[in-house]
């Protein structure tokens, strides 16, 4: 059987990091959730008072990041300089100014070297915004998910709750829609559905149904 790379992309919140993990584990590839990376990043910014304009000083904080994934039972900690940082970059601080900091292409070139680096043995699935189209072209398996909007926010709100944060629907949505519009219409590797991605709607379909579907796709790659 030969080891591969799925790319999963598409907007905020359509359930890409769950797909992801969920195939990850069945297919015991490693999972990169990449979104947590620019958040990682953004945290450190925000904590720090980097300007996002100063490029002397983007270039400066970038060289003090380092963010790794460690597995704990079936969830994946992100860590930032040797702090868990899971819950910290999943607030509505952090999703405010996550998107204009991943328009910053020396912070994108940044977190492109590690994503590439990480896959380099394939039998990685990662999610994100470019995977298709920028960091792994080449993939075996591209996915692009998609799900209508209130779903996405309704699914965002439950999950922030079960976390304890406190949150209003419709901050939520604004925030989704502001981040899907920021990330699609950047400069430098904007989100875009690659020409050879699978498309999957989650808005109507459970979980397992698209663990699935994810699977048999994954699976027919591997066994060509
Ligand atoms: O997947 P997420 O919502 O945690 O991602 C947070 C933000 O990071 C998203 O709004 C855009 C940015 N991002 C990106 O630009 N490229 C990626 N590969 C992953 C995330």
């Amino acid at each position: 059987m030969k080891n591969i790379i799925v790319a999963i992309d598409g907007y905020s919140s359509c359930g890409k990091s769950t797909i992801a993990k969920g195939l990850a584990q069945k297919l015991d590839y490693i999972f990169i959730d990449t979104g947590a990376m620019y958040r990682a990043t953004t945290l450190y910014f925000l904590d720090n008072g980097v300007d996002f304009n100063d490029s002397k000083a983007v270039e400066t904080a970038l060289n003090n990041i380092s963010i790794h994934f460690e597995k704990k039972g079936d969830q994946i900690i992100t860590f930032l300089n040797g702090q868990n940082v899971e819950n910290d970059i999943r607030t509505m601080r952090v999703s405010q100014s996550v998107s204009p900091v991943a328009t910053i292409s020396a912070v994108r070139r940044a977190m492109v070297r590690e994503q590439q680096a990480m896959g380099k043995l394939k039998n990685v699935v990662l999610d994100g915004r470019d995977i298709g189209t920028v960091v792994f072209p080449d993939a075996e398996l591209k996915l692009f998910i998609t799900a209508d909007p209130d779903i996405r926010a309704q699914r965002r709100v439950l999950e922030l709750k079960k976390k304890g944060q406190k949150v209003d629907f419709k901050a939520v949505k604004t925030n989704l829609l502001e981040r899907d519009h920021i990330d699609s219409s950047r400069a430098d590797s904007p989100l875009r559905q690659a020409d050879d991605a699978t498309v999957i709607d989650t808005t109507h379909l459970q979980l397992e149904e698209q663990l699935e579907m994810v699977y048999e796709l994954a699976l027919e790659k591997i066994e060509r």
